[in-house]
């Protein structure tokens, strides 16, 4: 068999094992060139269906199609060499039944290259986790809040406050028993994040969850500060490229009212030769 089948970067199995090592590093990613930008810097790149509110201008994550999840994971995939890359699958593409959702979760990984797929929910979807993953289909979990179920929830609110806390326990433990190669913890208690990550023998990825989390996921977005319609607390912006864009757009604006953009140097003044038209 000739060195073309080999699987190159990092894969489930790498994710697996590295329990309790050097925190995992997570971000989205929708586009290839994002996907170029983190490659180098994650271990894990997702293909989040936050993509509806972020690029699409949606109001929650609950009008995105397969269809959209495998054109951005298309895209995201051109851009990787070296992160696993993980696409999520939208509502209503994985509950009706484990043969179904194993249908959609082999069509967004034939489609797009991906290595794993990502579901939301605990208990309720440990059978579909047992289902795929017994047939090649490495999941990644995702409990506590479950944006796909904001409308169950009343809103997106911390999840496991008080006596709800042994309900996030023990998806917690359903989605790890039933195969789950990591599981994403969203917006729940700092305590009860620790407690989950010291249970479960795989590795934990926070977002509002607790530095204890064997990995850390954010929105490329909302960290660069590119979407800035809400910001929860969990998030922490590491630069405010939304202000610098629109700085910038309004310079240019300045610039083409007042004659100053072209300047010389953009315009072809004296391209006589075939080499100069570039
Ligand atoms: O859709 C997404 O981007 C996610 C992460 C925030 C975990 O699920």
């Amino acid at each position: 068999m000739s060195a073309a089948g080999e699987i190159k970067g990092i894969t489930p199995p790498d994710i697996r094992l590295r329990k309790g090592q050097t925190p995992l590093v997570c971000l989205t990613a929708y586009t290839t060139p994002v996907a170029r930008l983190l490659d180098r810097h994650c271990d894990i790149v997702l293909v989040g269906d936050s993509v509806g509110m972020v690029l699409h201008g949606l109001s929650s994550t609950l009008g995105v199609t397969l269809d959209m999840m495998i054109m951005h994971g298309q895209a995201v995939r051109r851009g990787l060499e070296h992160a696993l890359m993980v696409v999520d699958l939208p509502f209503g593409s994985y509950e009706e039944s484990p043969e179904h959702a194993f249908g959609n979760a082999a069509r967004v990984m034939g489609e797009t290259g991906c290595s794993a797929v990502k579901l939301e929910g605990g208990e309720t979807i440990a059978e579909t986790i047992r289902f795929l993953t017994a047939r090649g289909v490495p999941v990644m979990a995702h409990v506590g809040l479950t944006p796909q179920a904001v409308n169950t929830f009343g809103g997106y609110r911390v999840q496991g406050r008080g006596a709800d806390a042994e309900r996030i326990r023990r998806d917690a433990r359903a989605v790890t028993e039933a195969g789950a190669f990591s599981l994403v913890l969203e917006k729940i208690p700092e305590p009860l994040a620790r407690q989950i990550t010291a249970d479960i023998d795989i590795p934990t990825i926070g977002i509002g969850a607790s530095q204890a989390c064997d990995g850390q996921i954010l929105v490329s977005d909302d960290m660069l500060g590119l979407f800035t319609s809400f910001r929860p607390k969990f998030v922490k912006r590491y630069a405010e490229l939304g202000e610098q864009a629109e700085a910038a757009i309004a310079a240019y604006a300045t610039d083409v009212r007042n004659r100053h953009f072209p300047a010389v140097e953009h315009l072809y003044v004296n391209a006589l030769k075939a080499g100069d038209f570039t």
